[in-house]
């Protein structure tokens, strides 16, 4: 791919067809992480940065977007510097910048995406934007030899897909929510029963030591392979009310929650892969750190397929997997104007 150095207009080669070593620094401050990572030829992490609001937005239950932003703009110079001492390379050895352009929350986004394009006008290198959904699915090219075509999951606090990844370049939604993402209705069902934010990974936690048969719940029918989960959460809401304040069997809702959420996933991610014959499969996005959804995923190795999964730091908001996204991803937006959005 040819792409054009933003102050001098001189032409850069980036990506695997390019003929020599890409060090691409990229940025990502789509919700409440703000991370820069530098990565090498699209699958080599040479620095991975991350700072978590986590503690910020814990007592409020949620992110609250005007802090997010906030608190992005003091972390941003920090974790650019952080990126280059761990790496040991200077400004000019990068070979092009790279943010997240959407979607996410927009002052958020705003952050990262103005600190991309400065430093790669300041330092005149391209500049490359980077949609998210893309990103996660590229975190799978991270420490691998994984080449398309495969089948993704990609399961994160606001999508839920099954995406036919046919080339580095060519993607096809198959099929999506038609209400809530996974990691939203994780979220709310954790709030349900009373787990503090985040309640994704507390939520899976505590499903480790439950009863995944303790009770039935309703797997949503949807045509062809998109997904519904507001009536699950529903269900949720309903059990938790019948024990009309006695003690809740925790773990137990947990396990059969996960349990449910898992094999609706995964049944339509198999059809996804017999219908297309594909014999490569790849989950995403930070649902994808989830236990239950990595073993029943992994499980299809028993039936031949080469199954896949980013390292759990790769799995939720990273930059690496923006870095990596921008080396191999020919959708990208590399004009200096493009604006931040908030959903696709
Ligand atoms: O991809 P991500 O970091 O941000 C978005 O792009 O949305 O995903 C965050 C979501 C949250 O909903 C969080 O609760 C969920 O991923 N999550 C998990 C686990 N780890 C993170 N959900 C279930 N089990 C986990 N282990
Ligand atoms: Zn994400």
């Amino acid at each position: 791919m040819d792409k054009k150095s933003l102050f001098s207009g001189k032409t850069v080669k980036i990506g695997p067809e390019s003929g020599y070593d890409n060090y691409i620094m990229a940025i990502e401050s789509s919700c409440d992480e703000t991370a820069c990572a530098i990565v090498k030829n699209g699958r080599e992490v040479v620095a991975n940065v991350v700072a978590s609001q986590i503690k910020t937005h814990e007592k409020f239950g949620g992110v609250i977007p005007e802090i997010a932003a906030r608190e992005h703009l003091d972390a941003i110079n920090i974790v650019v510097q952080e990126a280059f001492d761990q790496s040991g390379l200077k400004p000019e050895d990068i070979t092009a910048f790279a943010g997240t352009v959407g979607p996410g929350l927009v002052g958020c986004l705003l952050v990262g995406l103005n600190a991309a394009k400065t430093l790669a006008l300041v330092h005149d290198k391209p500049f490359i934007g980077v949609n998210h959904l893309n990103a996660h699915l590229c975190a799978n090219f991270i420490d691998t030899d994984l080449k398309p075509p495969f089948m993704a999951l990609l399961v994160s606090g606001g999508h839920t897909q099954i995406i036919d990844v046919e080339s580095y370049s060519k993607q096809t939604i198959l099929g999506e929510t038609i209400d809530d993402a996974v990691g939203e209705a994780y979220d709310k069902v954790a709030r349900l029963i009373g787990l503090p934010y985040p309640g994704g990974p507390r939520l899976d936690k505590l499903a480790q030591e439950g009863n995944p048969k303790a009770f039935e719940l309703p797997q949503a029918k949807v045509d062809g392979y998109n997904f519904s989960f507001s009536g699950l959460k529903t269900a949720v809401l309903r059990l938790v009310k019948s024990f009309d304040g006695k003690e809740l069997p925790v773990n137990d809702i947990c396990a059969s929650f996960q349990e449910c959420v898992s094999k609706t996933l995964v049944k339509k991610l198999k059809k996804a892969l017999e219908e297309r014959g594909y014999k490569q499969v790849v989950i995403a996005g930070g649902v994808a750190a989830n236990s239950e959804i990595r073993k029943k995923v992994f499980n299809l190795e028993q039936e031949g397929y080469r199954v896949n999964a980013p390292a759990m730091k790769y799995c939720t908001d990273n930059a690496a997997m923006v870095a990596s996204c921008a080396y191999f991803n020919t959708n990208t937006f590399d004009d200096i104007d493009v604006e931040v959005f908030s959903r696709v």
